[in-house]
């Protein structure tokens, strides 16, 4: 079991809505991050699905009655709330989000947001694109959010209804995420984190291209990491087959001369920047506008140009960012990272042997900086990021 949520206590709280068999998916994946799920559902949400089949997901009662026989006290308002971690409700529906933003209580699921205290209120919306857009629910949400509720999506694209447009809930995975980002301390809150990932790929002709083996793994898992942190993130990645993580502006790029531009328009706006990507040293400097054809047993010769060090451009920036650099060496780990940190004049440097990290899914980091190095655990790359990301963070306000 993947541990993310292990000992969070969250009341599950369905509202009407069709998104409302998404409850359901979403009751099992937080269920396998180890959250313990109670469900409390609206008279409305029954019409969807069944309190059965949350109770068979769950293996808890669902709530549904204000006055609830099962507890002792009858009180399942005040009971829910001081046992939870945090209230999700999801899929929040127009009505009751208008519920929420004015105070009443007329069901359960509505007095126990009321009566909550300090647990925390999530609200993950879910409706049609012009209830969504109405002024009366984009009031009541500026309400929720002033009242100090959270708010998750919604998402944009095609709806039940058959319409296109903002309104979709949010997908399971999503939220899924969303929920144990939410638990994580927010090191870096405010702060903004330019990061790079993936391998440049340089082309020979318009069919053809140099790259390597880099997955990108490492520098997406520091990007969720660096935002479930609290940071502003901005990822430039090379080609990956990588899902940009939620709420990260992610800036595709090809070559490394592309992510160099980017990189450099961005690198005075942010406060740290983080340099995963496996950059190729150098470009093809003899292209091809056309493909090469194959003549015979003829060889080909490529001839090669260096690319721009990215990392070493911002480091030498004026005002530039905090700058941590990653290094994949296969031999003389010690030696090279140490040397290459000093090189590019960088307070950290993050090694590790390429054999063991290139396109894996855990890795060793050794951090080098000016007092030493210290290796850290072998970890997956997000368990690791996150520590990484707390190291950064530590330095950053010492
Ligand atoms: O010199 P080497 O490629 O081993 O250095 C690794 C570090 O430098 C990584 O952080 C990588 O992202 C960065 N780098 C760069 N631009 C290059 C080459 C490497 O930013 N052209």
């Amino acid at each position: 079991m993947n541990p993310d949520l292990s000992g969070k206590r969250i009341v599950l709280g369905i509202t009407g809505g069709i998104a409302c068999y998404k409850a359901a998916e979403l009751t099992r994946r937080l269920m396998d991050h180890g959250a313990t799920i109670t469900v409390v559902m609206t008279d409305a949400a029954t019409q969807f699905v069944t309190p059965t089949t949350f109770q068979a997901l769950s293996g808890n009662p669902v709530y549904t009655e204000t006055l609830d026989a099962r507890m002792a006290n009858s009180m399942a308002h005040i009971n829910l709330s001081r046992q939870a971690d945090a209230i999700i409700i999801v899929p929040a529906s127009a009505d009751f989000i208008a519920k929420l933003s004015h105070g009443l209580a007329d069901d359960l699921l509505s007095t126990l947001c009321l009566a909550k205290g300090n647990c925390p209120l999530i609200v993950v919306p879910a409706m049609n694109r012009e209830m969504w857009a109405h002024p009366a629910t984009q009031r009541n949400l500026q309400q929720l959010l002033q009242d100090n509720a959270t708010v998750w999506g919604p998402g944009s694209g095609s709806q039940a209804c058959g319409e296109t447009g903002s309104g979709r809930m949010l997908e399971p995975h999503e939220i899924v995420n969303e929920t144990i980002a939410f638990f994580q301390e927010k090191l870096l809150h405010g702060k903004r984190v330019l990061i790079t990932a993936g391998p440049t790929a340089e082309p020979i002709d318009p069919v053809r291209m140099i790259t390597n083996r880099s997955s990108g793994k490492m520098g997406y898992a520091m990007a969720r990491a660096a935002r479930e942190a609290g940071a502003q993130v901005i990822l430039v990645s090379g080609p990956t087959a990588l899902e940009a993580p939620y709420d990260v502006q992610r800036i595709s790029v090809t070559t490394a001369k592309q992510m160099y531009d980017q990189v450099m328009q961005h690198a005075h706006e942010a406060d740290i920047f983080i340099s995963v990507a496996a950059v190729a040293d150098w470009h093809v400097s003899n292209f091809q506008e056309n493909k090469i054809k194959k003549t015979g047993n003829a060889g080909m010769d490529l001839k090669f140009a260096p690319n721009p060090d990215i990392l070493a451009s911002v480091a030498a920036l004026d005002n530039g960012p905090w700058c941590v650099g990653f290094a994949a060496e296969t031999e003389n780990l010690l030696e090279y990272a140490e040397s290459k940190r000093q090189r590019k004049n960088i307070p950290l440097l993050v090694g590790n042997l390429a054999q063991d990290v290139m396109d894996a899914d855990s890795t060793t980091m050794v951090l080098f900086e000016e007092n030493g190095h210290q290796q850290l655990p072998t970890l997956p790359k997000l368990a690791a990021s996150r520590q990484l990301i707390k190291h950064i963070a530590l330095k950053l306000s010492a």
